[in-house]
């Protein structure tokens, strides 16, 4: 027999002066291979239209429908209603700048990490586009496409102690941006250069190692090894370039 659901939504429409964040309850009767995505589509056509939250590919591709489901962040259009119990409950990820209701805008704040630790090739060479490509070998291009899978959906943000203690926090994706250029030889950025961007309390030293970012990734990112293989080349980093200092 079909499951009646029970969803808790929390609302909440910040351009509405007055309106107070509450809780609402939805119940739906489930249907077979049904995701968030569909019930949360069926809530809006059945229930209520005003209803807020983002989708764009439902395919776990865009990053879009990242939010809290019974308090852990994952892909709403990924996750199936069978595979959670008959109570769910939906906030919207914390950090990010609340739109209204399940939605928030992950983009601003992409935007100023990418910024901030310089998410491009740098490089003095100009693009000459006569010359053939260059090539890359394919051990290195596959560890770069590694890092690359990440499809800023926001949970490892959302999960991330720190991140919700210290809006300067920098978090796991900055540093494997870092990580991913690094790697990159076309990238023409010192060691020293890449440290000084994320050796610091709102990178690296802010990071408690305790885990969540990896733990939630639904691209199963290496968060966690990028981490400790930054650490370890700072700490060689900030060897060499003491002894250059004092020779
Ligand atoms: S390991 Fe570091 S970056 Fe990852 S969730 Fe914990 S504090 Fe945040
Ligand atoms: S690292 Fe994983 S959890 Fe974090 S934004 Fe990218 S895909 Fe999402
Ligand atoms: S809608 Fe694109 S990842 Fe879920």
């Amino acid at each position: 027999m079909a499951r009646n659901l029970k969803f808790n939504i929390f609302r909440f429409n910040p351009q509405e002066r007055d309106y107070k964040p509450h809780t609402d309850t939805f119940f739906l009767e489930e249907t077979d291979s049904m995701t968030l995505y569909i019930a949360l589509t069926k809530i809006r056509a059945e229930h209520d239209s005003s209803l807020q939250f983002d989708f764009c590919c439902r395919a776990g591709i865009c990053g879009a429908c990242a939010m809290m489901i019974n308090g852990r962040p994952d892909l709403a259009c990924k996750t199936l209603t069978k595979e959670l119990p008959d109570e769910i409950t939906l906030m919207p990820l914390p950090v990010f700048k609340l739109i209204g209701d399940l939605s928030v805008d992950t983009g601003t704040w992409f935007r100023g990490i990418n910024e901030k630790v310089g998410s491009w090739i740098h490089t003095t060479k100009t693009l000459n586009p006569d010359e053939e490509e260059e090539k890359m070998d394919n051990a290195t291009a596959e560890e770069i496409y590694e890092l690359e899978r990440c499809i800023e959906c926001g949970c490892c943000v959302a999960s991330c102690g720190t991140a919700n203690m210290r809006p300067d926090f920098m978090g796991a994706i900055a540093l494997n941006r870092i990580a991913r250029f690094m790697l990159d030889p076309r990238d023409e950025r010192t060691e020293h250069e890449y440290f000084e961007v994320v050796g610091t309390d709102e990178g690296i030293f802010g990071c408690m190692g305790l885990l969540a970012c990896e733990d939630v990734c639904p691209k199963n990112l290496p968060l966690q090894d990028q981490l400790g293989i930054l650490r370890r080349k700072m700490g060689w980093s900030a060897i060499k370039h003491l002894f250059k200092f004092k020779s």
